[in-house]
């Protein structure tokens, strides 16, 4: 079974045992919208990738540790597309949770999932108390305070923030989270799989921001052009395109190098060259040097 399949059964098994009886439905409409509306999964996947590196001998704790990380990110989502913070209309190709069903309901699809996250730890974490205990630390610590989602998002609301320090929280935090919660669930030390989500992590919001520059909302599923609209410190206003892209590019070079040595290194290396490729392909790089060769090319004419 591909990680995507494991992770893809394991939300929907979650779901619906949190989810319960009875609940109002549009709120349950909403949260399903905003989990199954075609996600990458990249962190339940990377949880699931380092979890097989350190034995997966607790597969189910595993499970519920990728889906917790998973419905955690969804709900960033919902939130952070809300008219009070990146005011959204599209997301993975869908009209956002707020478009398609208000505010009010796109505020406790938020809510409601981060509860559910900690709904799908319990739920498998019983019979490892030790395990669930440091589960649950090490994912609050990718969402809260100080270095979470919740204190990246808001060093947007401050007059300065370092652009490296925002980003390592808004995104780089989850994917340390989604490492170490791979070994935790495998009762494995946690520490020596935290640079790989680091520099992954850090990567994927430097990528984000390029693809904000040189994408489309047809090939983003979201709105592009957003940075600037925004106001919102990014990397390629930062560095300029190539200086963002040459950054991806050794970031993705280093979380390569901190694999551990184990028996899934080549699987993990694999890993973290699709997502570099998916992220930000080499032919949107040469097209995008092209059509910079060509401006200035005009410009001298
Ligand atoms: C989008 O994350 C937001 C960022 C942190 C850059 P993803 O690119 O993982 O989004 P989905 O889950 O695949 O939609
Ligand atoms: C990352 O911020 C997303 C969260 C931390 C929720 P962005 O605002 O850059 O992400 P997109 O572009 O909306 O996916
Ligand atoms: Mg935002
Ligand atoms: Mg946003």
């Amino acid at each position: 079974m591909s990680l995507l399949t494991r992770a893809e059964a394991a939300l929907k098994l979650h779901f619906d045992a949190a989810a319960g009886n009875g609940a109002p439905q549009r709120l349950q409409a909403a949260m399903k919208h905003a989990v199954f509306s075609g996600g990458a999964r990249i962190r339940p996947q990377l949880c699931m990738a380092v979890a097989t590196a350190c034995g997966d001998d607790a597969p189910e704790l595993t499970n519920a540790a990728a889906v917790a990380l998973e419905f955690m990110h969804c709900a960033s989502l919902v939130h952070d597309d809300m008219p009070t913070f990146d005011n959204a209309d599209f997301r993975r190709g869908q009209p956002t949770v707020h478009k398609a069903f208000s505010e009010p309901l796109a505020l406790l699809t938020g809510d409601g999932l981060i509860v559910m996250a900690y709904q799908a730890l319990l739920q498998a974490g019983r019979p490892y108390p030790d395990r669930l205990i440091e589960l649950m630390d090490n994912l609050s610590k990718g969402v809260g305070l100080p270095n979470g989602i919740v204190a990246g998002q808001a060093w947007e609301c401050e007059t300065t923030a370092d652009l490296g320090q925002y980003q390592r929280a808004k995104t780089g935090a989850l994917f340390v989270s989604a490492t170490c919660a791979g070994a935790i669930a495998s009762g494995q030390a946690h520490a020596p799989w935290a640079p790989l989500g680091a520099y992954l992590g850090e990567a994927y919001q430097v990528a984000d921001d390029i693809r904000d520059v040189l994408g489309d909302v047809a090939s983003l599923g979201k709105p592009a052009g957003q940075d600037v609209l925004n106001a919102r410190p990014s990397s390629a206003q930062a560095l300029g395109l190539e200086g963002a892209i040459h950054h991806f590019d050794g970031l993705i070079a280093k979380a390569g190098e901190s694999i551990p040595d184990c028996n899934c290194r080549d699987m993990l290396k694999q890993l973290v060259l699709r997502e570099s490729e998916r992220l930000v392909p080499k032919s949107m790089c040469e097209d995008y040097r092209k059509q910079a060769a060509l401006v200035k090319a005009v410009k001298w004419a």
